[in-house]
């Protein structure tokens, strides 16, 4: 039996598999550049955020109906429910889908048919987390955000991701105080390629209440503290940080050092189609490959409930 855990850094269209892709691409008459699924995961070799960014995007060319949003969602859902997720936290990118021409409407009520059933068809209870595109502009952001409105009760929080270094987030303040003021929660990538500063300044300027990755705050001691003693979670993605080379191996990933450190790590899968595997692949790869022990695991499994938007404020202070 895997351990009962919560997602909490996984992007929805990160979860296309080859297979899904190409019968989505029959379905939709959308020609992929790629001649079989073999071909296409020949391409999965990946430099660094960027390079893999290019094919996360080419691949989304097949996603066009409800459907294949509630497709991509329930394939995601039952993988997830066989590795031990009980509760995901899902993100997804609508500007990715509108500049091609596929309205914010399809997208939500697409993964909404899947997510709306998943408690009942996957034992999976599920949020949804709006990311703005940090490489577009700030007002592309704020008019996805207006756009939003109207399936505002269906999405939980909003996130920042995609290329990161050179768009600090700062960039974003206006529109993550918009999202505040709707009530939305709030996270952001940070510090996955980018310095440790732009994990400071989406504490400080965007109000985040849980930080993707988080991964390089390790090169600013009095970070760590802070992020102690605000018990700020991070959302670690083993798998992806070796395939997008943000660590040079697994055996080198700072995960024990971070535990050691008193943070609050938590341990996620990314984009499980594109750097190999799922939550529990995860959990399995850094009990392989950073000997972390059953306590060790346990403890992430345990902060995966603390650090999610579950409610659980009572227990957490008493913390
Ligand atoms: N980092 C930033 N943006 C992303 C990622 C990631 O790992 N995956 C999908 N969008
Ligand atoms: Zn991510």
């Amino acid at each position: 039996m895997p351990l009962p855990k919560a997602e909490l850094h996984l992007h929805i269209e990160g979860t296309l598999e080859p297979e899904l892709a190409f019968e989505l691409a029959a379905r939709n008459g959308v020609k992929l550049p790629y001649a079989d699924t073999g071909e296409l995961r020949a391409a999965y070799a990946f430099q660094d955020l960027q390079s893999f960014l290019n094919l996360y995007y080419e691949l989304m060319a097949v996603l066009r109906t409800e459907r294949d949003f509630e497709d991509l969602a329930n394939a995601y859902l039952a993988r997830a429910a066989a590795q031990g997720v009980r509760h995901a936290e899902i993100f997804f990118d609508p500007q990715a889908h509108t500049a091609r021409g596929v309205d914010l409407g399809t997208v939500v009520e697409g993964l909404w048919r899947a997510l709306g059933h998943s408690e009942q068809n996957h034992g999976v209870s599920t949020q949804l987390i709006m990311c703005f595109l940090r490489d577009e502009s700030a007002e592309s952001a704020m008019e996805t955000l207006e756009a939003a409105r109207p399936y505002l009760d269906r999405i939980t929080g909003v996130g920042l991701d995609s290329a990161e270094v050179g768009h600090p987030p700062v960039k974003f303040r206006e529109v993550y105080e918009a999202a505040a003021a709707l009530g939305l929660r709030r996270v952001a990538h940070a510090g996955e390629e980018g310095p440790p500063e732009y994990i400071t300044e989406a504490l400080d300027v965007l109000g985040v209440e849980r930080v993707d990755h988080g991964l390089r705050c390790m090169e600013d001691p009095a970070l760590v503290e802070r992020l102690v003693r605000e018990r700020i979670p991070l959302t670690l993605c083993p798998l992806s940080n070796v395939r997008l080379r943000a660590v040079d191996t697994l055996e080198a990933h700072p995960l024990p050092a971070m535990l050691d450190a008193g943070l609050l790590c938590t341990v996620n899968s990314d984009d499980p189609a594109y750097f190999g595997g799922y939550a529990g692949d995860n959990f399995d790869a850094v009990r392989a490959s950073l000997g972390l022990g059953e306590e060790r695991l346990r403890e992430l499994a345990r902060n995966s409930f603390l650090a999610s938007f579950l409610e659980h404020d009572e227990e957490r202070r008493a913390r």
